[in-house]
């Protein structure tokens, strides 16, 4: 009898897909649960909706908004964030050269420091004549869904190199008009970008080779979101969309620098699970320095490409690689400690009912608007915050027009996490060339929003049909994330 009730309530608690958070205990559960629920009250702001990065959220706006430490650090934690700050600036140059400490750069690779992508903490832009300085060309093939690296080109396209050496193609970008959604919105003028790479200087793309266009994302409250429980991700997971809401989200599993299986939760395609891989990552393939986590010191060269190893590498004799785990955890101690900036005009009539708009046209599914951060989170400041991000970090599956093509224009995947959208409405201030959409299309918000669809279709659907001249407080409220 025992038995078979506690079988009974096991199945229940499978069936009911309970994820429980084991940071907290029952009454702190709840406490959370309450906080975070989704208001219906869009008269006046919630409390704390303004300080999106929790109670130590900066009051900074200006060309800076993106580069400031949360308040609340100690002094110590003061002078670690300066030192980080330093190596994410840091020009890094081909070896051997006098500074051992700076070399290694390369052979191939996209730029020299952290910050040249992530322009001033914040988001990239698409080239115009210029090679892509702050936006990044993943390439690689499909093998039954599972992509590999591109057997001569590697992960990426280098559009630069040590001198010596050969970078690895040119880039031309034709921007196409595009009628999507012109049946809705007349004055819409959405234009997508189409790819050319001229003077492959290592042999043609063969024709499945997938081309995958990134900006860099900006990199303000990365530690809130490491800090994120597991458990508050796989809640919102509906893989198979059981509850038939036409959105289908997934976490996506990948390994830490362990070896170990992790939510993913940085990068456009959530390919890494913490700072610390995606800081070695970074290191590796977008500027060709090793470190424990990506081991070799000719970065994203192939075998194919035996100039490359022509070329000495920048171990010196202390060290194991170019760059070691100190300047590593400095480097994601900087971004850990970076702070979404405060919100604006939170009380504004127009910004709350964008902010209705935004609920009820189901925005939220997938842009989940608060969490309270785990009470394990690797920094005090980053403990038991509550937070409004709005992102589930889960994938989606957003439609034909944003996934990625092959050569031949066939395509190769349409899923794209969430991405946060706090700080959205200083993205211009920060860079003024700053693009929306992984790959920086959308010269606006809007035109951002009007690129949705894949699962997004009917939350975009009942937005056309029931706001479509109230779009501009829907701006309005999107500005002032
Ligand atoms: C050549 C440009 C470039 C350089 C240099 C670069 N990044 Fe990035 N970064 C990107 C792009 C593009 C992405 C998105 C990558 C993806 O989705 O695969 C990214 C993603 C990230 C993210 C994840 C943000 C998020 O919310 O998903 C972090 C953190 C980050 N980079 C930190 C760094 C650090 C630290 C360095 C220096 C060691 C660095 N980056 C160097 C272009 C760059
Ligand atoms: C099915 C999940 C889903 C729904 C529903 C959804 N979004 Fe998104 N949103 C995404 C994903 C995924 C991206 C990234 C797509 C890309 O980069 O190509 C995104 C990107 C964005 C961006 C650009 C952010 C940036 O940093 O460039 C904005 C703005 C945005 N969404 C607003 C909205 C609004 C407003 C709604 C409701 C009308 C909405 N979203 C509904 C998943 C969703």
């Amino acid at each position: 009898m025992l038995i078979k009730i506690l079988g009974v309530a096991l199945f229940f608690l499978f069936s009911l897909n309970v994820y429980v958070r084991d940071d907290l205990t029952d009454i702190e559960s709840e406490k959370v649960k309450k906080v975070t629920s989704l208001t219906n009250n869009f008269l006046k702001a919630e409390r704390s909706e303004a300080l999106s990065g929790g109670a130590g959220t900066v009051d900074k706006i200006g060309k800076n908004a993106f580069s400031h430490h949360f308040k609340n650090l100690s002094f110590e934690q003061r002078q670690d964030f300066l030192i980080g700050n330093a190596f994410f600036r840091k020009i890094w140059v081909a070896s051997p050269s006098s500074t051992t400490s700076s070399d290694g750069l390369g052979p191939l690779y996209n730029a020299r420091a952290c910050q040249s992508c992530h322009i001033k903490d914040g988001r990239g832009h698409l080239p115009k004549e210029e090679k892509p300085l702050s936006a990044v060309l993943k390439v690689g093939n499909y093998y039954n869904k599972i992509l590999l690296p591109n057997k001569i080109y590697g992960k990426q396209i280098q559009f630069f190199a040590i001198p010596g050496l050969s970078s690895e193609s040119n880039l031309n970008i034709n921007y196409i008009e595009s009628n999507f959604r012109k049946n809705i919105l007349e004055e819409l003028d959405l234009k997508y970008p189409s790819y050319q790479l001229n003077n492959l200087k290592y042999g043609e793309l063969e024709k499945n080779t997938s081309l995958s266009m990134r900006i860099s994302p900006q990199v303000i409250g990365v530690g809130l979101l490491e800090a994120i429980e597991d458990s508050d991700i796989l809640a919102k997971q509906d893989i198979n969309d059981e509850d038939n809401d036409g959105i289908s989200g997934l976490a996506r599993i990948v390994n830490d620098e362990n070896g170990n299986k992790k939510i993913g939760r940085f990068g456009v395609r959530a390919s890494t699970p913490n700072l610390f891989t995606q800081t070695g990552v970074a290191f590796m393939h977008d500027m060709g320095l090793s470190n424990s986590v990506g081991t070799d010191s000719y970065g994203d060269c192939t075998k194919k490409q035996s100039e490359c190893f022509k070329f000495s590498t920048g171990i010196n004799k202390k060290d194991l690689h170019e760059v070691n785990d100190e300047v590593m955890n400095k480097v994601v101690f900087y971004l850990s400690s970076l702070s979404p900036p405060k919100r604006r005009n939170v009380s504004e009539k127009d910004v709350l009912l964008g902010k209705k708009i935004f609920y009820e046209s189901k925005c939220t599914s997938c842009h989940t608007p608060k969490y309270v951060t785990s009470k394990n989170a690797k920094h005090d400041f980053l403990k038991y915050q509550l937070i409004w991000p709005y992102t589930d970090l889960l994938l989606h599956d957003m439609g034909d027009e944003l996934a990625d093509k092959d050569v031949n224009g066939n395509i190769t995947n349409k899923e794209w996490k969430t991405p946060p959208l706090w700080g959205l409405g200083y993205a211009k201030e920060v860079n003024s060339r700053a693009g929306f959409l992984h790959d920086g299309r959308a010269r606006t918000i809007l035109e951002a929003v009007m690129w949705h669809s894949g699962e997004a279709k009917e939350s975009l659907a009942f937005l056309l049909s029931n706001y479509k001249d109230d779009l501009d407080k829907l701006e309005k409220f999107l500005k002032s994330l």
